[in-house]
């Protein structure tokens, strides 16, 4: 029977081998999809390799499955992805190919508008696009460009509103996370535009406190 014994041993080595080679190859081929991105001095995909993507994508830079994709990858550096944070992300969505990632990006909104991951998402955006080294705010602009990305289709009102608000106002020239994370609460929690539930003495940061004066004084 010794045989048997040697075919069964040859079959635990051929099965536990057969999935490490098909990860082989598909980390050979995402990292190959890697290089047609990245910038050969460097290594890293940087804004240049991103716009390449987008277009081969079929997507705008500014299209909020580019923020999605950014946040599977857990990338640290705005308009960069490093080959690890490339191989991290694409792994986690099974997309080994170019034309698989493309597949993947409607899955990927699906999942990062669940409740359970959607405010991961959005306090990510934030981090992401802090561009100096210990900066903790970000400029008006951006973020309101930033609001209507990652929340205009989910609370158009609210983010309309906000956005108006905080382009007149003159008491705030940079929001911080704080802040960030206020209004996504004030979208979860308040009924909008009637806002009976908001009680400025629960801890709300006060640009919230602000934003709903100015919209009671308009609906007065
Ligand atoms: C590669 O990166 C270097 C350094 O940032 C830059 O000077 C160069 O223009 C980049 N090359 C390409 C082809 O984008």
């Amino acid at each position: 029977m010794l045989w048997i014994k040697r075919f069964c041993f040859v079959m635990t080595i051929v099965s536990a081998a057969a999935p490490l080679t098909e990860l082989e190859s598909a980390l050979n081929s995402l990292i190959e999809v890697y290089h047609k991105y990245s910038n050969t001095s460097t290594n890293l995909i940087d804004h240049q390799g991103i716009e390449l993507l987008c277009s081969d994508l079929d997507v705008s830079p500014t299209d909020v499955r580019i923020l999605m994709l950014a946040w599977k990858m857990k990338a640290e550096k705005q308009g960069y992805f490093t080959q690890e944070e490339w191989t991290r992300g694409l792994l986690a969505l099974r997309a080994y190919t170019l034309s698989e990632l493309k597949n993947a990006l409607p899955e990927l909104e699906k999942d990062v508008r669940m409740q359970s991951n959607f405010a991961d998402f959005y306090a990510y955006a934030f981090t992401y696009f802090l561009t100096e080294e210990k900066q903790g705010s970000i400029d008006i602009e951006t973020i309101c460009q930033l609001l209507d990305t990652v929340m205009g289709s989910t609370f158009r009102p609210q983010v309309d509103y906000f956005i108006d608000y905080l382009k007149i106002q003159n008491e705030y020239k940079v929001i911080n996370m704080d802040q960030w994370m206020g209004f996504y609460r004030f979208c979860n929690e308040i009924s909008f535009p009637d806002m009976t539930e908001y009680n400025p003495g629960l801890a709300w940061p006060l640009v919230l406190n602000s934003f709903v004066e100015w919209i009671r004084e308009k609906q007065a």
